[in-house]
């Protein structure tokens, strides 16, 4: 292997829903990328596929790249099958050693739970890589809600809510601010602890963020969450609003 014979492999954060909420790097590289891998449910559409849609598919007749999909289990609890990705990154693999760059399409930002992050591990040693960063689900939800999601020096924590309930509840007594993701089936175990912390009044629901199926709720009200959805919660309410 020579190295520079062969392609890139991009990771390319897409944004989280809107369209629009793609940076320009990216877009470039959904209109020249000869190859472009997503992954996807295992039947379904691929989310990241469809954010990217009105830039790949505006692309010449001719100059349609190579669609690579990476069929997988998307549930918030269960870790990826690891046989899909030995087998994506072999397929990959054969066009980088061709000569041809390959963009991985992630919904939101490659590095912020991105699933790209298990191509990048089996790959970045042997070929060239680019990231680029993604406006991801964290800040989007925040511009949803229309509430900041911390201030000052106060302490952020993102929190996978597939973690056991005791720390789940350490960590919510250590932050200030908490962003809760991957809720589903877990849905009733972080309202049980918010409601022993007292905090279930400050929490804050977000659905699709940007998509145009956005919804945003109280998380009281709530009763059952999709695989794209999110709970803020600041402890003091308003902070950014004291003086
Ligand atoms: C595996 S993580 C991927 C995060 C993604 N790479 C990012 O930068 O936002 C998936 C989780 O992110 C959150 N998420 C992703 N997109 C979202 C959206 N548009 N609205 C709300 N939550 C979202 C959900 O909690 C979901 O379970």
């Amino acid at each position: 292997m020579t190295g520079i014979l062969h392609g890139t492999l991009h990771g390319v954060g897409v944004g989280p829903g809107d369209p629009e909420l793609i940076t320009l790097k990216a877009l470039r590289i959904l209109q020249s990328a000869p190859v472009i891998a997503w992954p996807a449910p295992l039947q379904g559409d691929s989310m990241a596929r469809a954010i990217a849609a009105p830039h790949i598919d505006a692309r010449n007749p001719g100059d349609e790249p190579v669609e690579i999909a990476i069929r997988m289990p998307m549930v918030a609890e269960r870790f990826p099958a690891q046989n899909v990705y030995d087998d994506a990154a072999r397929d990959i693999a054969n066009h980088l050693d061709a000569g041809r760059d390959v963009a991985v399409l992630c919904e939101g930002d490659p590095f912020f739970y991105g699933s790209f992050m298990y191509l990048f591990g089996r790959l970045a040693e042997h070929y060239p890589v680019e990231v680029t960063p993604g406006i991801s689900s964290l800040t989007a939800s925040a511009a949803a809600l229309a509430a900041p999601l911390a201030a000052r020096n106060d302490v952020l924590s993102v929190l996978p809510a597939p973690l056991p309930e005791t720390e789940l509840k350490q960590h919510l007594q250590d932050s200030d601010a908490v962003a809760i993701i991957k809720i589903g089936a877990h849905l009733d175990k972080i309202k049980t602890v918010l409601m022993e912390l007292n905090l279930l009044e400050n929490a804050r629901y977000v659905e699709h963020a940007t998509m145009a199926t956005q919804t945003v709720r109280r998380l009281a009200d709530i009763e059952s969450a999709p695989y794209f959805s999110m709970i803020l919660v600041h402890k003091r309410q308003n902070a950014w609003r004291e003086n």
